[in-house]
């Protein structure tokens, strides 16, 4: 999304689906049209999704869905569901590693038994000669999870890494930091609304901030992840690569289930690595509404099918 009416829109609708009348809506009406952007319900559906990618040359990375948990005992319950998800992966030989929250494996309520959680997956993860990727989240997390990574190296965890943003202030140094560890990084925009303290609201800045940070792991052949659906940074990257003699092979490009397949299979037939990002599980919302806030024809797609939704669903 380029300019200031595109921030207007993700900015507006990142506010008014944290209203409960607008968050009974959707999850009336969007379950179903959520099933655009999550692969199902189950583990199975899952894996079903990542075998069809690995026909297309896409490689994956699962994200069993939930966040922002209320009680720490359910961060246990996920922890146990990626356990299994890292052993379904290695049981169909799937091209896929693994994305988890911090905030569900219960960094929000208790900093120590988050950190087991995630150690325990990543652990797991090596023993099946697997990757963790810790999503970023909002600004009251940031420190708290780039931490969490470097004490998993510090302790040889290096099967591990992160997200950086590209909107906020903070992330030049922060990758520069990164770099020096050589930690395996996921770059990206930025998905939350951030104030003016913290992030650049105009998007040429953070186009600029993405560039740059982009530019420094390629000139350092750092391996890197490159999630974008923007063609403008897409070609950008291509030619960067080619014109610095830097390999398909150092770098790879993320793109999110059920945006631009076409795409993503392109990319693949061109030789690129491009991995998916796939949702799957029942706690759907707030991974659907950071969707819609992306992109309005993401939000045109759902107002079009609510009133053939109304029809069928049940009273
Ligand atoms: P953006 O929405 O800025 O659109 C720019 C342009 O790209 C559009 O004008 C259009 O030309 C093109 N475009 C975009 N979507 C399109 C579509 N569906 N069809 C056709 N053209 C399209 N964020 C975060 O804060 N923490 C995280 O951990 C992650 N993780 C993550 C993983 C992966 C794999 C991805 C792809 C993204 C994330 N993000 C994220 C989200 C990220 O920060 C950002 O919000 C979105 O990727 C949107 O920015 P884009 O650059 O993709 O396009």
């Amino acid at each position: 999304m380029m300019g200031i009416g595109a921030n207007w829109y993700r900015k507006s609708l990142l506010t008014i689906t944290g209203i409960p009348l607008v968050e009974k809506l959707s999850t009336t009406y969007g379950k179903r049209l959520a099933g655009k952007f999550i692969a199902g319900e189950t583990l199975e559906d899952a894996l079903k999704v990542t075998e069809a990618l690995g026909k297309l040359g896409i490689m994956a990375t699962l994200d069993h869905l939930g966040e922002g948990i209320r009680d720490i005992s359910e961060a246990e319950a996920y922890k146990e569901q990626y356990l299994k998800l890292i052993e379904g992966i290695a049981s169909c030989k799937s091209k896929s590693n693994v994305s988890l929250k911090p905030t569900q494996m219960g960094l929000a309520l208790d900093q120590a038994a988050c950190y087991a959680n995630i150690r325990d997956v990543v652990k797991h993860a090596r023993r099946h000669r697997n990757f963790v990727r810790i999503d970023m989240e909002n600004t009251p997390y940031t420190q708290a999870t780039i931490d969490i990574v470097k004490r998993l190296h510090a302790e040889g965890l290096t099967n591990a890494g992160t997200v950086l943003q590209a909107y906020l202030f903070r992330t030049e140094q922060d990758t520069k930091d990164m770099l020096q560890a050589r930690i395996n990084l996921r770059l990206v925009k930025g998905a939350y609304k951030e104030s003016d303290e913290v992030a650049y609201q105009k998007t040429d800045e953070v186009i600029a901030s993405f560039k740059s940070m982009i530019k420094l792991h390629l000139d350092n052949r750092v391996y890197t992840a490159i999630a974008s659906h923007d063609d403008a940074i897409i070609s950008w990257v291509k030619a960067y690569a080619r014109t610095h003699r830097i390999p398909k092979q150092a770098f790879e490009f993320q793109m999110l289930y059920g945006l631009r397949m076409n795409e993503q299979a392109k990319l693949a037939k061109e030789g690129y690595r491009i991995r998916c990002y796939v949702p799957y599980g029942s706690m759907w919302y707030p991974y659907f509404t950071r969707r819609l806030a992306e992109k309005p024809s993401n939000l045109m797609l759902v107002l079009k099918n609510m009133s053939a939704l109304k029809k069928d669903s049940p009273k």
